[in-house]
């Protein structure tokens, strides 16, 4: 016989039919959990409303896989002792804002598409993985209400760009954060300070860090996870301080060239996964000489990952302890000349062949963590709620569309203006329809282009006349000079002849007077 308890799960307490979109909407209760099903926006309140007599025993409010994109915070402040609001796998839009619900415990928005999510600081679960967050606001409405029990946040798969996307308050009292999958690039531990002792998992993998600081020291005293594996760390630094307690540490898939030598870890570490980076050996051996555990913790972790002691490696045949690691005569100067080569490649879209495959690679795992996210946290959704779902979308897609028109209305009216305004100046007429307008406006300025050629050309041609006639002015000037010089010649030869005449006519008068003066003596 089947034990009655099961029968009675769920008792169909309500079943209201709405005229709304002829939709039915299921309320089914289990002592104070409540759960509605087939419910949209239009009928939520009227769900809401149905079970607002039994208000005071509402604890836990399930209206998950529905195709609800809004929801009045007002209609749910009814129901004073409500802990738990799931409203995963709906079409949650924008800004979720439930900071007014302040005694909420947990909320649970897995599969969404919500940008910021604001809660009461009185969180305590929040669940909010697949959505598209990038703000999470932690308020303190009624100050001094807010919980000293620590916190569990999962924002797996979403568009987190650093830890101060989390505001303060959301930094508070974390015993569990999970952003793996996020678009981190720099890491600071004091980010995370007012977390210092309550903190025991840290989930940062698939991210894009390159850089962890530590600015002020922190040193997380019950971490047991440290997952910062798949990212781009080149040195674990000093900064790793801070997990020197923790139980698991993966930093597997990094680009890690040195360990900091004074790092060391406590008794207690139980896993150490560091494959799958780019070790300088020395480093490596270094490190293990003075974590003389952590060579048996790490030899254990890659024999469970893989059933080998060591793990496979790609472009070398070194190993120290169980990692793959290279003889390199300058580390970080030969990495870095290696990055410039790659990103170099990258950039100039010529990327070697290794290249190539590393980066895709790399594109295809992360891919492949996201789909396996997307899966972990998936409920089923039949066909009629995938349709509306779909519906809601498209709804969402018109509004933000039309949201948009303005914009493009405005720009439109200013082109116009501003091409109306032309044609005046050009004496163009006007002309309703604006593209034929802006085509005149191009031809005529295309005419005025075309005239302004010719008038250049015309001007060209004077100027080369200009200097035509100046050199045959010049050609004369010259042919004139060269006549006049012969003209000069030929006098001065004239004159020459005639001096020559004169000085002889002067010595015949002479001669002639001395004759007739001295007859005498002859
Ligand atoms: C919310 O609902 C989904 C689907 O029914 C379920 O898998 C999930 O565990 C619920 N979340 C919480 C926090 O109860
Ligand atoms: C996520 O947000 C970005 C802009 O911030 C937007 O372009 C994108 O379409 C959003 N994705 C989803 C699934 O809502
Ligand atoms: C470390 O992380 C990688 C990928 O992020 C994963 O494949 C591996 O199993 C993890 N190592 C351990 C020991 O869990
Ligand atoms: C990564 O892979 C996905 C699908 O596998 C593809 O759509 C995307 O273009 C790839 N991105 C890059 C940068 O190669
Ligand atoms: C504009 O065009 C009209 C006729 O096409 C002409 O009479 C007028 O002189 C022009 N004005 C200017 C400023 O070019
Ligand atoms: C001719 O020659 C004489 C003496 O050399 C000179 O004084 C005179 O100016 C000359 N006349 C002309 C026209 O050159």
């Amino acid at each position: 016989m089947v034990p009655l308890r099961i029968c009675t799960v769920f008792i169909v307490l309500v079943c209201a039919t709405s005229a709304v979109h002829g939709a039915i909407h299921q309320v089914k209760q289990l002592g104070s959990k409540y759960k509605i099903e087939k419910v949209t926006d239009s009928t939520l309140s009227i769900a809401l409303a149905s079970i607002s007599s039994n208000a005071w025993n509402v604890k836990e409010l399930d209206l998950s896989g529905n195709v609800l994109s809004q929801i009045n915070v007002a209609d749910l402040q009814q129901f004073t002792q409500l802990e738990l609001l799931n409203l995963s796998s709906n079409v949650f839009y924008e800004t979720l804002d439930l900071q007014m619900l302040s005694n909420l415990k947990t909320v649970d928005l897995n599969n969404n598409f919500v940008k910021e999510v604001f809660v009461a600081s009185s969180i305590e679960t929040l669940h909010a993985a697949n959505n598209n967050i990038s703000r999470v606001r932690c308020f303190d409405v009624y100050r001094g209400t807010q919980s000293v029990k620590s916190k569990k946040i999962y924002l797996a798969n979403n568009k987190i760009g650093s830890l101060l996307d989390l505001d303060d308050a959301c930094r508070k009292n974390v015993a569990y954060l999970d952003l793996q999958l996020n678009e981190i690039d720099v890491v600071d531990f004091a980010e995370l300070a007012d977390s210092a002792y309550t903190l025991k998992y840290l989930y940062l993998e698939f991210n894009f860090i390159f850089d962890v600081k530590n600015t002020r020291n922190v040193v997380f005293s019950n971490l047991d996870t440290l997952d910062l594996s798949s990212n781009k760390l080149a040195f674990m630094g000093p900064e790793f301080m801070a997990a020197v307690n923790a139980r698991s540490i993966n930093l597997s898939n990094n680009k890690l060239v040195l360990i900091e030598k004074t790092l060391k870890f406590s008794n207690s570490i139980a896993s150490f996964d560091l494959r799958g980076n780019g070790f300088h050996c020395d480093t490596v051996k270094t490190f293990f000489k003075s974590n003389s555990h952590l060579k048996t913790v790490a030899t254990t972790t890659v024999r469970a990952a893989t059933g080998r002691n060591i793990e496979t490696c790609t472009h070398t045949t070194h190993h120290s302890g169980p990692f793959c690691c290279e003889d390199l005569t300058a580390p970080f100067a030969d990495r870095l000349i290696e990055l410039k080569r790659k990103e170099h490649g990258l950039f100039s879209g010529q990327p070697s062949e290794k290249e190539r495959a590393e980066c895709e690679q790399e594109n295809k795992s992360r891919q492949k963590k996201v789909e396996s996210i997307r899966n972990q946290f998936g409920t089923h959704i039949d066909a009629e709620t995938r349709r509306n779902r779909e519906k809601i979308q498209l709804a969402q897609r018109k509004k933000a569309l039309e949201e948009h028109l303005p914009i493009v209305q405005n720009s439109y009216d200013q082109l116009k203006g501003e091409l109306v305004q032309t044609a005046g100046g050009l004496n163009v007429t006007d002309n309703p329809n604006l593209l034929e307008l802006l085509h005149i406006i191009v031809q005529k300025y295309e005419d005025l282009y075309v005239e302004e050629q010719n008038e250049q050309r015309r001007a060209i041609r004077d100027i080369e006349m200009y200097h035509q006639q100046e050199t045959q002015l010049l050609e004369e000037n010259a042919r004139l000079k060269k006549l006049n010089g012969e003209a000069d010649e030929a006098l001065q030869k004239v004159n020459a002849t005639l001096q020559n005449l004169v000085s002889k006519e002067e010595l015949l008068t002479k001669k002639l007077n001395n004759k007739s003066a001295a007859p005498q003596n002859v």
